[in-house]
C-alpha cells in the first residue's frame, strides 16, 4: 500500500488547497512523511462497544489507516451523547488531521463540529449520517433503505404474501430514535410492507406502525424483549405472531427471548420469521440453529475501507468517490455520499459469510 501523509489542509470542499507536501510518498518513508500541522493522525468516534460490530467498525478502520501509513486515536461514546461530543473535542485539541465519526445522536455534535471546522479538519459521517450541521464534509455507509427492503424482502416471501397467503399477524421494531438511519430502514421496509397491511393479509395486533411508535432507544436489545413481552401479553393470548422485523441483531436477539420465555420455539408453536441486520455472530449462529431467520449482511471491512480512502484522498487532495450528491441530506446540506450495497443472508446462504473471509468456518460451528 502506498503511504499517504497529510499533504494537503482541506477546506471543507472549497478550492483551497494548499499543497504542503508531495504526497505519494513510498512506503520507505512512512515514518517520516508528514504535513505542516504534523502528525498525520486520524481521530475516530465510534458509539458503543456493546454491540460486535461497532467492535470490528473500529479494529478495521484503525487497521486500514495504519497500512496507509497513519496514525490513530480510536475512541468509544459507551451510547453516551454527551461523552461521545467531549471526545471528538479532545481529538480535536489533540490536532488529529482528519476525523471519522459514528454518531450515538445525530444531532448532538453541532458545537463541537464548528470547532473541528475552525481547525480545519475534514469530518466523515460514518455509518450514520450527522445531522443539523454544515460542518460535515462527507458521508459514507450502506444503502440503508436497501437494508429495510431486504428485511421486509424476506418476510414477503417467506410468508408467501405475493401468492396471496395470509392474514399473518407481525409486529414491528425500529432502531434508535436519534439515529438518522432509523428512518431508512424504516421506509425502506414499509415501502414494500404498507400493501399487505392494507389488504389485511399482514395484521399488527398491537396496532403499532408509526415509526415514533416502535422505537428501540439505542438500539438495545433489553429495550426491545421488554416490549415484545409486552406485546405478547397484551396482544397476543390465544393467538400468534407469525413475523416480526426487527431492523437490527441485538433487537432480534432481545425478541427472540422474549418469545422463547413465552414458549414459542416448541414443535407447537414455532418461532416467527424474525429479520434482522449486521450479521453479527451471535445472530448468525442463531440463524444456522434455525432461531432467528435472517439478517443483513454489510462487509464491516468495506465500509472501513470506503472511510479510510475518502479520508486519505481528502488529505492527499484527491476527489474522494462519491455516488450521490443529492439525496442525503441533513437538513442543513445535501452531503455527498459513497454507498455500499447490503446483502440479506440466512440458512440458505450464510456460507458466503465464510467464502468472504468475515468469519472462519470455526466460528461458526
Ligand atoms: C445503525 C447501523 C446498524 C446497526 C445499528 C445498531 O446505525 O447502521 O447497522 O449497527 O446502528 O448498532
Amino acid at each position: 500500500m502506498v503511504n499517504r501523509r497529510a499533504a494537503l489542509a482541506f477546506l471543507g470542499g472549497a478550492a483551497s488547497l494548499a499543497l504542503t507536501l508531495s504526497a505519494c510518498g513510498q512506503s520507505s518513508e512512512a515514518g517520516s512523511a508528514s504535513s505542516s500541522e504534523g502528525g498525520g493522525t486520524v481521530g475516530i468516534a465510534m458509539p458503543t462497544r456493546a454491540s460486535e460490530r461497532w467492535l470490528t467498525d473500529g479494529k478495521s478502520v484503525v487497521e486500514k489507516l495504519k497500512g496507509m501509513g497513519y496514525k490513530t486515536k480510536l475512541v468509544y461514546g459507551d451510547d453516551d451523547p454527551k461523552a461521545q461530543y467531549s471526545q471528538i473535542e479532545t481529538l480535536v485539541k489533540q490536532g488529529v488531521e482528519a476525523l471519522i465519526i459514528a454518531a450515538i445522536d445525530a444531532k448532538s455534535l453541532n458545537g463541537v463540529l464548528q470547532q473541528a471546522a475552525d481547525a480545519k479538519i475534514p469530518v466523515i459521517s460514518y455509518d450514520r449520517l450527522i445531522l443539523g450541521t454544515k460542518n460535515v464534509d462527507y458521508y459514507v455507509s450502506f444503502d440503508n433503505e436497501m437494508v429495510g427492503r431486504q428485511e421486509a424482502r424476506y418476510i414477503i416471501e417467506k410468508l408467501g404474501l405475493e401468492k396471496g397467503k395470509g392474514p399473518f399477524n407481525i409486529e414491528m421494531f425500529a432502531g434508535s430514535p436519534d439515529d438518522n438511519n432509523t428512518k431508512y430502514f424504516y421506509n425502506g421496509a414499509m415501502a414494500l410492507l404498507e400493501e399487505y397491511l392494507e389488504s389485511k393479509q399482514l395484521v399488527v395486533r398491537s396496532g403499532e406502525t408509526e415509526m415514533n411508535k416502535i422505537t428501540t432507544l439505542r438500539w438495545d436489545g433489553a429495550t426491545a424483549q421488554k416490549r415484545m413481552s409486552g406485546l405478547l401479553t397484551k396482544w397476543y393470548s390465544g393467538r400468534k405472531v407469525d413475523a416480526v422485523l426487527s431492523p437490527y441483531d441485538g433487537i432480534s436477539r432481545g425478541v427472540l427471548s422474549a418469545l422463547k420465555s413465552d414458549g414459542y420455539g416448541s414443535g407447537s408453536k414455532p418461532l416467527p420469521i424474525v429479520t434482522g441486520q449486521d450479521a453479527e455472530l451471535e445472530s448468525v449462529k442463531l440463524i444456522i440453529a434455525g432461531e432467528q431467520s435472517q439478517t443483513v449482511y454489510k462487509d464491516i471491512r468495506a465500509l472501513a475501507e470506503a472511510a479510510t480512502e475518502m479520508v486519505d484522498d481528502i488529505l492527499t487532495g484527491r476527489l474522494p468517490r462519491v455516488d450521490n450528491r443529492t439525496d442525503y441530506n441533513n437538513g442543513v446540506k445535501d452531503v455527498p455520499v459513497h454507498l455500499l450495497q447490503p446483502q440479506s443472508v440466512d440458512k440458505t446462504n450464510y456460507r458466503m459469510l465464510i467464502t468472504d473471509g468475515y468469519y472462519t468456518a470455526g466460528q461458526l460451528r
